[in-house]
């Protein structure tokens, strides 16, 4: 696609985002605070159905996983531990006419085409040599590259030190180790996984829900013997998570695996592999990453907290710390990606039609229970349909409008199935079941509606 067709894609989606109710910017009423988004009554039921597939997926239907739920809120020692006090962050550069701020390695990669991430002297000459203007006001009157922490500070009470939101879900997963061994007994090769909140206080966020400063991850730390020849449970990772994004509705040409350079690794990490998706703004992005971190997070917890994190095998009789491979994946940049795979144009019988073509088990509403006039001889037996489907199935009752509209408006949401309680339903006891890709239509006796859907909807 070129790329302003790309840019008026991405445009139509989050107009549709807002004007459906699946994503609003956070604190819009105040003029907004940038990196942060709502999420309305369609987009929570979307991202819960992403994230209840998720923890099915790689905790409930596995038996070599097993879950937690830990603090936003970690001791601050923990940040020292894992160097994110020292080291989490990204270069940053002002621009001293318009005192915008950017992200260094993006504003020279951008000029110039090539990728300097952590080499802020080699930023610094390349911004100077190339006489890279500032995007914003055209100047050239920078500041020096400098080093900018990412995380956010707090205080807490009756601690000295400040305290910080996670930046990432997985230090509470390292330090909840040695409970986790003590009251599962798990035996290794197995992960711990956890959904929840993270916040980067990123130097530029954008790109819609891209990149957040408050977003979820979700993740898993799979913890192997050190000996273990890992590189085909590496590969078998990969695929789980590349099959994960096929299920949300990727298509398998945007997707690429990206593998981290030497140069680039974590002096720690063996191997680290991003998963991209061909997003509409500027290509492959990292959508998930997977990382072999080594003994890294448990000896580094295990020195600052004096705690010994050791796996002691009861067969072998062997005590060692275990290694590391960390498949990560972000809720958000799940949630964006679905809505651009899905999100579909139809020119029908002259009109254009859109439909989000999201899988059926995620869609957010699966059936919209539709009577085709207000009349009372209607509504009642529609709302008495409703009853009696919405404890299998998540419904939508709507009488308002015409019911082509009503149709196009569960169209743009993605509802699976529309079923239109009509005048002769109250003869023929049957309904009309419209299938939202097909547009089909049939008429099904409104005893066998259930199992028609569920069948449909398997
Ligand atoms: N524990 C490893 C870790 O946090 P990461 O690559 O920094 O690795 C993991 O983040 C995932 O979290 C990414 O693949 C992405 O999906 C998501 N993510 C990271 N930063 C984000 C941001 N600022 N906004 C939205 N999602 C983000």
């Amino acid at each position: 696609m070129e790329k302003e067709t790309e840019q008026n894609k991405m445009d139509k989606i989050i107009s549709l985002a807002k004007r459906r109710g699946f994503v609003y910017q956070g604190s819009e009423i105040y003029g907004g605070l940038g990196g942060t988004y709502s999420y309305g009554p369609l987009g929570v039921e979307l991202k819960n159905n992403i994230k209840q597939l998720w923890w099915k997926k790689f905790v409930q239907d596995r038996t070599d996983v097993v879950g937690i739920d830990g603090p936003i809120l970690l001791h601050p020692k923990l940040w020292e531990a894992s160097g994110h006090k020292a080291g989490f962050g990204d270069a940053m550069v002002d621009c001293k006419e318009c005192k915008k701020r950017f992200r260094a390695d993006h504003l020279v990669e951008e000029a110039i085409g090539i990728d300097m991430e952590g080499e802020n002297e080699k930023m610094n000459q390349a911004i100077q040599e190339n006489k890279i203007k500032c995007p914003a006001c055209g100047k050239f009157n920078w500041t020096d590259v400098r080093d900018f922490n990412m995380m956010f500070k707090t205080e807490m009470n009756g601690v000295e030190e400040s305290v910080f939101l996670r930046p990432e879900t997985a230090g509470a997963i390292f330090i909840e180790f040695k409970n986790i061994i003590d009251s599962t007994r798990k035996k290794i090769p197995f992960g711990i996984a956890q959904i929840g909140k993270a916040f980067r206080n990123e130097i530029v966020a954008g790109n819609f829900i891209f990149r957040l400063r408050e977003f979820e991850q979700m993740e898993i730390e799979y913890l192997i013997h050190p000996n273990m020849d890992w590189e085909p449970l590496f590969e078998e990772w990969i695929k789980l998570q590349e099959d994960f994004a096929l299920e949300l509705g990727a298509k398998r040409e945007d997707l690429r695996r990206r593998e981290h350079s030497k140069e680039k690794l974590s002096h720690y990490s063996k191997k680290t592999v991003d998963i991209e998706y061909n997003f509409p703004f500027g290509g492959f992005k990292e959508l998930f990453g997977l990382a072999h971190r080594g003994d890294f997070d448990l000896t580094q917890h295990s020195k600052y907290s004096n705690e010994k994190l050791e796996y002691f095998d009861q067969d072998s009789g062997e005590r060692f710390t275990p290694h590391i491979i960390e498949p990560t994946f972000g809720v958000e940049r799940s949630l964006l990606m679905t809505l651009i795979s899905a999100y579909n144009e139809e020119e029908v019988e002259g009109e254009m039609r859109v439909v989000l073509k999201l899988p059926k088990k995620i869609a957010p509403v699966k059936v919209a229970i539709l009577p085709l006039s207000k009349k009372e001889e209607l509504t009642k037996p529609t709302m008495e349909l409703f009853n009696s489907l919405k404890n299998s199935f998540v419904c939508q009752y709507d009488e308002t409008q015409s019911i082509g509209k009503r149709y196009r408006r569960q169209d743009e949401i993605g509802t699976p199935f529309c079923i239109t309680f009509d005048f002769d339903s109250l003869n023929d006891l049957s309904v009309t079941v419209r299938d939202r890709d097909t547009m089909k239509q049939d008429r099904v006796k409104i005893e066998e509606v259930e199992s028609y859907l569920k069948e449909k909807l398997k």
